[in-house]
């Protein structure tokens, strides 16, 4: 491709923040790992930050933190809610649903907005075969789907209304923010990934959560490290999940350049508002910022658009080709979410990496325009 979809970055500064960490810390549970972790914490505005290996992993262990998945811990307090039935939107990355059923729990997918592709609150009449009731979700998992963040009001007053927790997938948004606030800091716990494509990496698999309790981190700690509750005593089910101190001090570096490069991210989203002739990029949301993971486009000539820009040699890409409840493990459940149906056959996700120039954004917009003009 002449313009790829994507570009791994890897500088000279990530290259010695990775050499140095190898040659002196231990290679897990290194001094840099609560060096990132504090810096994460204080860039996001929650009082505790714990890194872990990936962003599923962020999920899965806070769902467990929450005590949302009492088969598994065995934990002594059983919801009353119902069997476990926690809430997340179907366009989306399947980590956000598979951490529900990983937890032995129900996904209760919602169909989305039109608009913009985040959840839509509004959609909880949907059928699904096995009776998944909204009223007797046990959490509910919004995301911020595209680095935009979501619609996070009626989220919040759904979950204080049924009294449960929200879980913000935030793994698309490092550093979006909902009136005035960062996502991560907005429900009881944020979670975070670093592969390799987010708006900022560890060189390699990462993942971080986010929260303002202090028993929930904690706990998030232990499960993280085997259910560890000393060097020798393990009191809860656990995993290895933790991040490595290589990819932390990497990380360290990328966080500290990470607000530069969403404002380029934010500059190539205007070349494309103003040179596109049909106002055809996903809105942000009007509440908040957007960090712009992906510059979504919709448009019905969507396929025609994909065929001008591969034909000239331009990467592009679907978020999502098939929402989640049309994926395999899912179709059964019987979700019927019109929305998400429609809107993935229209939108197409343009490169938004920093490191792209003026001129190619140009170019994109050329290419495009042919189809659309
Ligand atoms: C919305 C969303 N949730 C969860 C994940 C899972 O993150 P990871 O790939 O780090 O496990 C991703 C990343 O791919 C994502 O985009």
């Amino acid at each position: 491709m002449k313009i790829p979809f994507f570009v791994q970055e890897f500088t000279d500064e990530m290259e010695e923040a990775a050499i140095h960490a190898l040659r002196n810390e231990s290679f897990v549970g290194g001094e840099s790992v609560s060096k990132f972790e504090e810096e994460f914490a204080q860039y996001i505005g929650t009082k505790y930050a714990v890194s872990v290996s990936s962003g599923n992993s962020a999920l899965q262990i806070s769902l467990m933190a929450l005590g949302l998945n009492k088969d598994f811990t065995g934990s002594s307090t059983p919801s009353t809610k119902g069997p476990g039935t926690i809430i997340t939107p179907t366009n989306s990355f399947i980590a956000s649903a598979n951490c529900i059923r990983m937890s032995n729990a129900w996904p209760l997918l919602a169909d989305v907005s039109m608009e913009d592709g985040g959840i839509d609150m509004t959609s909880r009449k949907n059928e699904n075969r096995f009776g998944l009731k909204w009223e007797k979700a046990t959490s509910i998992i919004p995301v911020h789907i595209y680095g935009n963040p979501c619609d996070f009001d009626s989220v919040k007053s759904f979950a204080d209304e049924q009294n449960i927790p929200i879980i913000e997938d935030a793994c698309q948004a490092h550093g979006a923010e909902y009136k005035g606030k960062k996502v991560g800091s907005l429900g009881d716990v944020g979670c975070f990934s670093f592969y390799p494509t987010k708006n900022m990496t560890v060189g390699g698999d990462g993942g971080m959560t986010t929260t303002n309790n202090e028993e929930t981190a904690l706990k998030i700690k232990s499960i993280r490290d085997n259910g560890r509750k000393t060097k020798n005593e393990f009191d809860k089910l656990g995993f290895t999940m933790r991040l490595n101190t290589v990819n932390a001090a990497i990380g360290r570096v990328q966080l500290k350049h990470l607000d530069e490069k969403t404002a380029r991210r934010r500059e190539i989203v205007s070349i494309y508002r103003k040179n596109l002739v049909q106002n055809c990029i996903l809105p942000e949301n009007k509440d908040g910022k957007s960090v712009y993971h992906q510059i979504v486009l919709k448009h019905e000539k969507r396929d025609e658009i994909r065929k001008e820009l591969t034909d000239n040699e331009i990467g592009s890409a679907i978020y999502y080709e098939t929402p989640i409840h049309k994926q395999e493990i899912y179709q059964d459940y019987g979700f019927e979410l019109p929305n998400s149906e429609k809107f993935s056959k229209l939108i197409l996700s343009l490169p938004s990496y920093p490191q792209l120039t003026d001129d190619q954004a140009l170019e994109i917009c050329e290419c495009v325009n042919k189809v659309i003009g």
